[in-house]
């Protein structure tokens, strides 16, 4: 049973799928392990400390992918190294199946089991395997991080004999894993911290963690589904939102917004007007910059000055702006997922079909798309 991690194609992407506690682990269950040269530089990890712990290194992803059963990446492998994973192996990356749809199709021409680590199913069982959390959390330190270097004052109330320094102003948009982590963060770099949500089981959250819960009232609305995903809101329900965050957002110094629908674009929550009521100097993070954006506002990737002296901070891949842990946290949910899926006596992968973290995660299977979210759209 071979398995294989490539070295990431796409050039901002540091993380790697195994790290040598992973590789260990892996080789204990009687894998042979090749990880293509290089692949762990971007997260410090060398050849030779994969190869201390038993894993092979191969010059090329063509060396690596040969004859591999099991492929493990962070991101979808490109065309090249797609072409080269044999028919019948199983693939499983973070592989944005709702951003790259025309991709799923071609892993089902490709005969391969495309398994989408970012559908793991929101069940006890899958917490360890749950990638979304694993990143997002990372995410959310390092959102509140890069405002902090960026902003043109200090987050903590300071009184000094020569005057006293005002706690900076944090608000938060969205309070799920990566908001909560960014209130935690603010709340410990001394910053006046609020959050918003759809979700009424937020503002508990929000609350332990010492920030004040803004909620639009409502009697009949929960934006959670049964998953503990946010819904699309009414567009009452948004507008009574907007109305209420437009006051907020005016006295805050610090925006991070984290809100996202599975599935669909990210919410526009911080309109052009409302940055425009912000005061000068102050700091916008759109996590969700990726899915579209919180903020029309965002570029991804870019820094954007507004003419008011707002300043719009859209990196990509913020998790991968933490590397190290980063890669160690999502090697570990691999790990986990895959774990239970080995025939420990055979040395043989079997995947469960009867397991939900197999059927929530797999996108195709013996050259055609089998996720019920996602068949019969790819084509
Ligand atoms: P997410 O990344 O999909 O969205 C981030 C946050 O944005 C969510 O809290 C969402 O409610 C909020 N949001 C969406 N639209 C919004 C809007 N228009 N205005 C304001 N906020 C909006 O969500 P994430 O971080 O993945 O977490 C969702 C829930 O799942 C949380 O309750 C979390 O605690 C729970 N969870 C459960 C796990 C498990 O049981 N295995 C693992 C991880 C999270």
């Amino acid at each position: 049973m071979k398995l294989a991690i490539p070295k990431e194609r796409q050039a901002d992407e540091p993380r790697v799928a195994a790290t040598p506690d992973t590789v260990k682990k892996y080789v204990g269950l009687g894998m042979d392990v090749c990880v293509e040269t290089g692949a762990g530089d971007g997260s410090y990890i060398s050849d030779q400390a994969y190869k201390d712990a038993g894993a092979t290194i191969a010059p090329s992803s063509a060396e690596a992918l040969k004859d591999a059963d099991l492929v493990f990446a962070v991101r979808a492998p490109d065309d090249e190294q797609l072409g080269l994973i044999k028919k019948g192996a199983v693939l499983a990356a973070i592989l944005n199946p709702y951003g790259d749809r025309d991709r799923v199709q071609k892993y089902a021409d490709a005969g391969i089991v495309a398994i989408a680590m970012e559908f793991m199913p929101r069940i006890t069982r899958a917490q360890s395997m749950d990638v979304l959390s694993s990143q997002s959390n990372l995410a959310g330190f390092r959102a509140v991080i890069e405002a902090a270097a960026a902003f043109s004052r200090a987050m903590p109330m300071m009184m000094t004999a020569a005057g006293t320094v005002a706690p900076a102003r944090v608000f938060v948009f969205g309070a799920g894993v990566a908001g909560l982590q960014a209130i935690a963060t603010a709340k410990r770099l001394g910053a006046i911290v609020s959050a918003t949500d759809v979700r009424r089981a937020a503002g508990e959250q929000i609350e332990s963690l010492g920030g004040t819960f803004i909620m639009v009232e409502s009697d009949d609305e929960d934006g959670e589904t049964a998953a503990g995903y946010a819904k699309e809101m009414s567009e009452d329900y948004k507008q009574r939102q907007a109305a209420l965050v437009a006051e907020h957002i005016k006295k805050q110094d610090i925006v991070i917004t984290t809100a996202l629908i599975p599935g669909r674009a990210a919410p526009v929550l911080v309109s052009e007007e409302m940055v425009k009521s912000m005061k000068p100097g102050s700091i916008i993070v759109d996590l969700a910059v990726e899915q579209g954006g919180n903020c029309p506002l965002s570029k991804p990737g870019e820094t954007v000055v507004t003419e008011n002296g707002v300043t719009i901070l859209g990196f990509k891949n913020m998790a991968g702006r933490l590397p190290v842990d980063a890669s160690s946290l999502y090697a570990k949910n691999l790990l986990n997922f895959i774990t239970p899926q080995i025939d420990q006596e055979a040395k043989s992968l079997n995947l469960n079909w009867e397991d939900e973290t197999v059927t929530g995660t797999a996108l195709t299977r013996d050259g055609a798309v089998v996720h019920p979210a996602l068949k019969g759209e790819s084509a």
